[in-house]
This record gives C-alpha cells, structure tokens and sequence, in this order.
C-alpha cells in the first residue's frame, strides 16, 4: 500500500500524486494543482474536514462515544479524579504524584485573588449585566495587570500565568455572579479546596463559615472535569487563532469565553433550561418534537458536530443530576420533560436518521438550576473549568513548531473592479 492520493484533474488531465500522512493530505499539496494558472484551494465553511493543528491533549471517537484527556478515559477522570489534578493532566500530560499535587493545589490556590481595579470594573457594569460579557473583558483586561504574560516565549512566564488564570477564574466568576445578585464579593478561603471555596464564594450568606454539602463539591468536581477540554471545538480554535498571532492566555481566553457564549456552543445549557420552561409539561413534549421536525426550531443540547453517538460526558451528567437532586431534595418537573424528550428523541427517526444524541449540555443546565444558578450563570459554570482546556490548548499552540498565525482564504463572491462613484452621481 502506497501513502498518497493519486488525483486526475480532468480540467486539465494533468496528474499528481498527493502525500497521505497521520491521515490526512496536506493543504498546500493542493497548490500544486493548477489551471489557468488558479492553484486548488479546499473549501470548507465551520472547518467540517480540517485539521488545524496536531495536538496531544484530547482525545475524540465521536462514533463510538469516546473521550479521553491525555489518553486517559473520561468516565475514569470522572470517578476517581478531582478538577485540579485533571487539570495538570491536561497540562502537564502525565498524573501528578501526591507531592506534585499538593504543590500544584497550593500554587493554584495562592494566585486565587483579583487585582482591586477589576472589582471596580465588575462594578462599573449594569446589574443586569450578562456575566459572560463580565468575564470576557475583566480576563481580556488581566494582561494590562500581569504584563510578563506577554513574553509568549518564556517558559516560566507562561506556567506563572497559567496559573493565575486557572486559580482567578472561580474567583471572577463569583464577583460576576455576586454583583449581578446585588451581593458584597466574598474573598477566597485558603482552607477550602477549589470546588468547595468557589461555592463559598457564591453562596456564603452571613454565616461566619459556608459549609456546602460535600454531594455537591463532588458533582462541581465531576461538571468541572468533563468540561475541561474537548480538543478543536469552536471556543478552543477561537483561543488558537488569536494565540496565533503572538497573543499572551488572558487575550487568547478572553476571545475562547466570547465563543464559548454563543448559543451553539457553550450557551446551549442556557438553551436547554428555556427550551424545558416554553415546554411546560410533559404532555406538550409530542407537540414540541412535531415543531423540530417541522424546521421551527431546534433541540437545544442534542446534537455535536463530532459525537454521532451518545456524548460520553451525556451519560456522566445524567447519573450527576439525579444525585444532586438527591442532595437538594427537589423534585423538578422540567427533569420528567428532559427525560421525555430524550426517550422520544432516540427513538424518532428524524434523529436517529440524523444521529442526534444528548450532548453535555441536555442535562448540566439542569444541575444548575438545582444548585440554584440563574440561567446567565450557566456558561460562566462551563467557561471556568474549559479555561483549564483553553490553557492547555494555548500552551501547546504557541510552542509547536509547525504553527502559523491563523488566516483562512476566502471564495470571493463580490464585484471586480468598479469606479468610485460621487454622491450625486448615484
Ligand atoms: N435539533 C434538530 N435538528 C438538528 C439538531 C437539533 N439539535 N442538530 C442538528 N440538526 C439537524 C440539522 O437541521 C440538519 O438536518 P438536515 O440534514 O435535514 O439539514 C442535520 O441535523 C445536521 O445538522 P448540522 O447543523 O449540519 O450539524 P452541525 O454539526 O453543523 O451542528 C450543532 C452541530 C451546532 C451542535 C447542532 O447539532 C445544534 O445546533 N445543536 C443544538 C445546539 C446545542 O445543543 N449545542 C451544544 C453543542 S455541545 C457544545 O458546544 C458544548
């Protein structure tokens, strides 16, 4: 068996031989193949066939519902891991030791403070503010602080503020949510792990001491881990492109968090609680489904461009939600519809025809609605643990030899050289 792709261009009848390596052509090869002088270019809107870079921290069978984080499988991160061990997995690529745990936890929870202007510019927002929209500019802002981060090529620079960003983000995310429910801020707590102190953050009433219920420590824990990577998804190649162009992680973050808001991406949990609330009850579920099939809209949290199967994280999420349930002791009509539209989802031929499956976000909106989260706050949830994905993918990408700064071409579909016309005269 030969590597390469053997191409008849019969616009020309001229022949190439085009290399095949880890899978793939590449690109440039196709330059080789011209007519009237045009090289051939590969079009591909949402980067359907593309690979963009090679990376070594996540990995996706989307057929046959795999996920794996440095080659380890998901659902064993989820049962014996906690988010910040995942999280030097993901950057690191091995497990830590006890003692490198230990250190990595203390490092992470010593840069946990914000620089005092950005409560004050948390504090110039409306109270209704999106706290997306907080988040996306007080980590854009963090570079005006942390000016070393600039030095992309340094290596100790780039671990330092990696660090703050993965110890700040819970501590933002806090401050966003706290000044949009007209709360003081309350400040990090160095006995707390990170799960546990981030729920005192936002929840600490009067109480000298916030205790949170350790079932759901535990279930931020898992929500946090399988939201931590998911390789080349639309907020990651947001985080790369603009890495590409010699960008410092806050800058690079804050373009992956203005991503990750949109709601075909990580704002699909918010989607999915006001899909469940138009609803209403279990029995108007056959009516919504007709109305999908019929164009009027989509399922949100079904779907994924890579998983034509179950979502791995899906199924995680779903035992998740009845335990914290459990923990809360609530019970939520819009759990009986979800679970309904599920069963009628899967067995619909529309979505099986389509290979539409839950995706991780059909049930963690759920979560946190339980856990008392306002839907706005829904992407924020995803967006703190994701950034440790963002980092990883990040540091790969500005210390890997091959890559380029990101600039697509285009098919241009407009008019060619006209004159100017003046205002009169149109
Ligand atoms: N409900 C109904 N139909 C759907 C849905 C859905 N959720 N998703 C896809 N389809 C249909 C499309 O209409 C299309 O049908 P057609 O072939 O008859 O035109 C077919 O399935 C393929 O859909 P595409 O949009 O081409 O698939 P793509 O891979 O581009 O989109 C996406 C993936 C954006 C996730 C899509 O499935 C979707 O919009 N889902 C709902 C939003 C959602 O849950 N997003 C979260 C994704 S997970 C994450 O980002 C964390």
């Amino acid at each position: 068996m030969t590597d390469s792709l053997s191409v008849r261009d019969n616009r020309t009848n001229a022949e190439y031989e085009l290399p095949i390596s880890d899978g793939t052509i590449r690109a440039v090869d196709l330059l080789r193949i011209t007519a009237d002088d045009e090289p051939l270019v590969s079009y591909d809107p949402g980067f359907v066939n593309t690979a963009a870079c090679r990376s070594a921290i996540t990995y996706i069978d989307g057929d046959a519902g795999i996920l794996e984080y440095r080659g380890y499988p998901i659902e064993q991160l989820a049962e014996h891991s906690t988010h910040l061990e995942t999280a030097y997995l993901l950057l690191n690529g091995q497990l830590p030791t006890a003692e490198e745990l230990a250190d990595w936890e203390h490092l992470v929870n010593t840069h946990r403070l914000l620089p005092d202007n950005v409560k004050t510019l948390i504090h110039g927002f409306r109270y209704d503010a999106h706290p997306m929209a907080m988040m996306m500019s007080a980590v854009a802002s963090f570079h005006t602080f942390y000016r070393d981060s600039r030095n992309i090529t340094d290596p100790e620079a780039r671990e330092l503020n990696i660090v703050r960003l993965i110890g700040k983000m819970p501590t933002l995310a806090a401050f966003a949510y706290r000044h949009s429910v007209g709360r003081p801020y309350v400040y990090p707590d160095d006995s707390l792990g990170y799960c546990e102190n981030f729920l005192a953050m936002l929840f600490q009433g009067a109480e000298p001491k916030y205790e949170a219920d350790p079932r759901l420590v535990r279930a931020l824990e898992v929500l946090f881990i399988l939201h931590a990577d998911h390789e080349q998804n639309c907020s990651t190649n947001a985080v790369r492109a603009v890495a590409s162009a010699g960008n410092d992680p806050y800058t690079s973050c804050g373009a992956g968090i203005g991503a990750l808001f949109g709601p075909l991406h990580g704002g699909a949990n918010e989607a999915v609680l006001r899909m469940l609330r138009e609803i209403k009850t279990v029995d108007r579920v056959p009516e919504f489904i007709a109305g999908v099939k019929d164009g009027k809209g989509r399922l949100m949290g079904f779907g994924h461009r890579v998983y034509k199967n179950y979502d791995p994280r899906a199924k995680i999420i779903k035992h998740a939600t009845e335990q914290v349930f459990e923990a809360v002791g609530v019970d939520n009509p819009l759990l009986k519809i979800a679970i309904e539209l599920e069963k009628i989802a899967l067995q619909d031929d529309y979505f099986v025809k389509r290979r539409l499956y839950p995706n991780v976000d059909f049930y963690s909106g759920l979560i946190y609605e339980a856990l008392t989260f306002p839907p706005e706050m829904f992407t924020v949830l995803f967006a703190v643990p994701r950034t440790v994905g963002w980092l990883s993918q990040w540091q790969e990408g500005v210390t890997d030899p091959e890559a380029k700064i990101s600039r697509p071409k285009q098919i241009y579909t407009g008019i060619r050289t006209r004159d100017y016309a003046h205002l009169g005269e149109r």
